[in-house]
């Protein structure tokens, strides 16, 4: 387990966004819970913290996937491009073939105020 935060740095309603080697992680609290993914979504690979984030649901920024950060379901695939309406024919082209996935989920520890997670 690798420290990644101090406790109350991990908020609820708020993306907290770190760095441990070269893995970025996305950190949030949920009912008093701290939950951590990769950011890296699914669908292109891309860092997804500078999407919309409403206190469970992350929607990435470049085409609107949306995934739950409690465990990194995928909830939406593909429905922008950068957040702007497109038709569903342009989404399934901006798919490029790739099929719906969740974020990948770490295990996380809170301990003597400090939050740990496990790369
Ligand atoms: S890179 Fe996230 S939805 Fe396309």
């Amino acid at each position: 387990m690798q420290r990644v935060a101090a406790s109350d740095e991990i908020r609820a309603g708020e993306m907290f966004s770190t760095q441990i080697d070269k893995t970025k992680l996305l950190l949030s609290r949920v009912d008093g819970q701290v939950y951590a993914v990769i950011d890296k979504c699914t669908h292109l690979g891309m860092p997804m913290r500078k999407g919309k984030f409403d206190g469970q649901v992350i929607t990435c920024p470049f085409h609107g996937s949306r995934f739950d950060i409690k465990n990194g379901e995928n909830l939406d695939w593909v429905s922008n491009i950068m957040g702007m309406n497109a038709p569903k024919w342009a989404c399934k082209m901006i798919e490029l073939g790739k099929k719906p996935a969740p974020l990948t989920t770490l295990t996380v520890e809170e301990k003597d105020g400090d939050v740990f997670v496990d790369l």
